[in-house]
């Protein structure tokens, strides 16, 4: 019901009548009455005058699930969001609930993580009330190897997100880390259980530094917020939404036939190191090489200096720019 009542303030910017509220929602003026009292309990200010209504002026910056929602248009995808004011880690978390039989979509977002973790066995910090640290439960029918691709259709609806709902300049490093003005913002961890050839499910976990005001000097060089790239605090839910959204979109895209077909011009347009020297470590050392592009199955096209071309694979090989990150 809060959820319901909210939704309808936010549409309104004026006042709304308890009585207009209660008819359209069918429910009675009292129970509008509870919701918006739970509402205004959770930090929303709602001014209320008589005869005319209510009247929603501020939302807090918190992740409720309602807050949400209340922003979100998608069939599935957070058809069910469970927010913790603080957990080890939003990926340990919804691999605990898939375990339990958890649906595809869950999503579990927590204000503060306190063992958020990184690609590569790294940690990756998640201060209390000013990141977005979310996890979501996919069941795709795909194969362990196809999975792989998950993590950079995310990867692109975040860049879209971002650029959508911040107007900053969003871009792609290959695979999956998202890169304003050549420092990082957005780190993306995706795992999985599978058996031998069938995925269980997959963990989609996505820790985006948003309203971080600054970071210990020994990453200020290659870490950044999105408030640090805006100037301003930015609305984490909203930016929950919108992201969940084209991820969504571009996701339908992707299992429609599980390659990157649909999405590879969109990826490569974001892509940072496109047409850019970049130096890739692998097992047996360094190389630099010239980045093409990527394949339809995600990989990375890259040329040597006699011009031949071959694919990496993320996962197997780190890349980074030969100037610095990228
Ligand atoms: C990276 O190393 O770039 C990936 C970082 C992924 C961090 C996110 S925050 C939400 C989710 N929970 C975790 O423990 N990690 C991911």
């Amino acid at each position: 019901m809060r959820e319901k009542v909210l939704s309808m303030l936010k549409e309104h910017d004026d006042y709304i009548s308890g009585q207009e509220l209660s008819e359209r929602l069918e429910v009675s003026r009292t129970a509008v009455w509870k919701a918006v009292n739970a509402l205004r309990a959770e930090g929303y200010a709602i001014e209320s005058i008589p005869n005319r209504g209510y009247h929603l002026t501020s939302c807090p910056d918190v992740l409720l699930s309602e807050e949400i929602k209340s922003h979100l248009k998608t069939k599935v995808l957070g058809n069910k969001i469970l927010h913790f004011d603080t957990i080890d880690s939003t990926n340990n978390e919804v691999k605990r609930l898939a375990e339990q039989g958890a649906e595809e979509g869950l999503i579990v977002i927590a204000e503060e993580q306190t063992a958020g973790r990184g690609r590569r066995g790294r940690t990756w910090s998640s201060p209390p009330g000013c990141g977005i640290w979310m996890s979501i439960l996919l069941r795709p029918e795909l194969t362990p190897w196809e999975v792989s691709s998950v993590t950079l259709v995310s990867a692109l609806a975040c860049a879209k997100a971002i650029r959508d709902e911040l107007g900053l300049d969003a871009l792609i490093k290959w695979p999956n880390d998202i890169v304003i003005n050549g420092k990082k913002a957005v780190g993306i961890l995706t795992e999985m259980s599978a058996e031998q050839e069938a995925v269980n499910y997959v963990v989609l976990g996505v820790g985006m530094n948003a309203n971080i005001s600054e970071f210990p000097e020994e990453i200020s060089n290659t870490a950044t917020s999105f408030l640090i790239e805006s100037g301003s605090r930015i609305n984490r839910s909203l930016m929950v939404a919108k992201f969940v959204m084209y991820f969504e979109k571009y996701y339908e895209i992707f299992c429609n036939d599980k390659t990157l077909t649909g999405i590879k011009a969109e990826y490569e347009k974001l892509l940072v190191n496109k047409d850019r020297d970049v130096f890739i470590t692998e097992a047996s050392g360094t190389v630099k090489r010239r980045a093409l592009g990527i394949n339809d199955k995600g990989e990375l096209v890259v040329e040597n200096d006699t011009g031949e071309r071959y694919t990496v694979r993320a996962g197997e090989v780190s890349v980074r720019g030969i100037y610095g990150y990228v």
